[in-house]
């Protein structure tokens, strides 16, 4: 089967690269020349576990290509994926679907014979018959379909998330549609996994709700940990305690400084948004985004009290700039809150990340001459007055603990993802702060 994939971001790479692995012939289009000549010499442009190898394979296996030519891709595609992005606008919170359209106009003038057309970017209820639409008017004698096929992927794991996914969901009527789909899956439906067919709308609206429900229980764990620091209670005996509870369920009750990057922050809001506009409020996810956004911003005042009784100019050291380990992304990041804020404070701040480092210099150019970029944990903690742990990068769970405490002025961890055990650190002559947990 050829399929086509719009949109070479984070979706539309990872999904036709796993769509070619699986065997299908794919072609991948992206207006971005500079972008797609790289890609076809095997240079990534965002940093994601596996990828490169994989799309170095495929390329190689003459199953992956890219194109910047969207015609010339349109020939003999049986599904065309539309995987560009969908932004949050500055003005109303509203998804921008901008670039969804113009892609399907584009699809509407260049396609000769029938093909599926897949919305796979995260976008609101509705917008499918939209793309419908929009086809419709300016080539009303083409046969096509269109269905909504969200994705699930998390940064970091995506490709792992792609192959062996906990479902797969696609919203289209047709019956044409739904076999070149499920042909498409028949490798995940061997492998067991559930393939929800529903309508168009609902598929639309999974998508919003599971990133949703998601973020809100991110936010409520987030919540019960600062309770338990006023009670003396344990946040991570609480995670177990309610987690083990199947209905609950174990994953995504971390407490942190707030969730980031590029899906929950927009999706909730969008969500918010397309419920106010239906007359029918979710004011549970209402008050998630301004949980999180206040707690994002009131992060920092945890690293001032720490290091209040020290009298000269404070330097912090801060492990973890991205919003979560095992990606370079930045956006939405905790550490665009908490850096800034330092800074005013008059703090200087001694900085480390794995991969984030170049995409934090460019969120940051205005700070240059406040913050150290360094070049290890250790480089990082060299004569500071604290150190903050900002997101749980695998290095930064086991760090050289003893050698850390000598390169420190004052052995101060701040640790806002709670890798380490505070009876441990206390032990080991540490001033240890982390979230929602007392010594005990
Ligand atoms: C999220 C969803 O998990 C994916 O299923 C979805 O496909 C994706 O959005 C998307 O819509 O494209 P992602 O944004 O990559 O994936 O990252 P997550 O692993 O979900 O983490 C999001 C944020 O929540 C991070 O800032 C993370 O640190 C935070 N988090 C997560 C916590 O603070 N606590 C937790 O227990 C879990």
């Amino acid at each position: 089967m050829n399929i086509t994939i719009i949109g070479t971001g984070y979706v539309g790479l990872v999904s036709g690269t796993c769509f070619a692995e699986f065997g299908v012939n794919v072609i991948c289009v992206d207006k971005d020349l500079k972008k797609i000549k790289n890609l076809r010499n095997g240079i990534i442009p965002i940093y994601e576990p596996g990828l490169n190898e994989l799309v170095k394979k495929n390329i190689s296996q003459k199953r992956l290509s890219f194109e910047t030519d969207l015609k010339k891709s349109l020939k003999n595609t049986s599904a065309i994926f539309i995987a560009v992005g969908t932004p949050s606008k500055k003005s109303d919170g509203h998804a921008d679907l901008s670039y969804v359209y113009e892609v399907a106009e584009e699809i509407a003038r260049n396609l000769k014979e029938y093909a599926v057309v897949v919305n796979k970017s995260t976008v609101p209820v509705g917008t499918g018959q939209k793309v419908y639409d929009i086809i419709k008017k300016i080539n009303p004698k083409l046969d096509f379909d269109v269905a909504s096929n969200p994705e699930f992927l998390r940064e970091g794991s995506a490709i792992n998330d792609f192959m062996r996914p906990d479902r797969v969901v696609i919203g289209c009527k047709s019956e044409k549609a739904k076999n070149i789909l499920r042909e498409l899956y028949r490798p995940l439906y061997l492998l067991e996994t559930p393939i929800i067919f529903t309508q168009r709308e609902t598929a639309e609206l999974i998508k919003y709700a599971a990133n949703s429900f998601l973020a809100a229980k991110i936010t409520f764990i987030n919540e019960v940990s600062d309770l338990c620091e006023k009670v003396g209670a344990n946040v991570s005996d609480v995670s177990i305690g309610i987690g083990l509870d199947g209905r609950i369920g174990k994953k995504f009750l971390h407490p942190g400084p707030g969730y980031g990057g590029s899906c929950f922050p927009k999706d909730t809001l969008a969500m918010v948004r397309t419920a106010q506009e239906a007359k029918s409020p979710l004011g549970l996810i209402e008050h998630v985004v301004k949980s999180n956004n206040e707690r994002k911003k009131r992060m920092h005042k945890r690293v001032l009290s720490a290091v209040a009784k020290i009298k000269e100019k404070k330097i912090i050291s801060i492990l973890g700039l991205t919003f979560k380990p095992n990606t370079d992304d930045m956006r939405d990041s905790p550490s665009l809150d908490i850096i800034p804020a330092l800074l005013k404070n008059n703090c200087f701040l001694k900085v480390f990340d794995p991969e984030g480092m170049n995409e934090a210099k460019l969120c940051f150019k205005d700070y240059s001459k406040k913050i150290k970029w360094c070049k290890d944990s250790y480089e990082a903690c060299e004569d500071s007055n604290a150190l903050v742990i900002l997101t749980e990068w695998n290095q930064f769970r086991a760090l050289d603990l003893k050698r850390l405490k000598k390169k420190l002025k004052t052995p101060i961890i701040i640790d806002l993802r709670n890798i380490y055990n505070p009876t441990e650190l206390k032990n080991m002559g540490f001033e240890y702060y982390s979230l929602g947990r007392s010594i005990v």
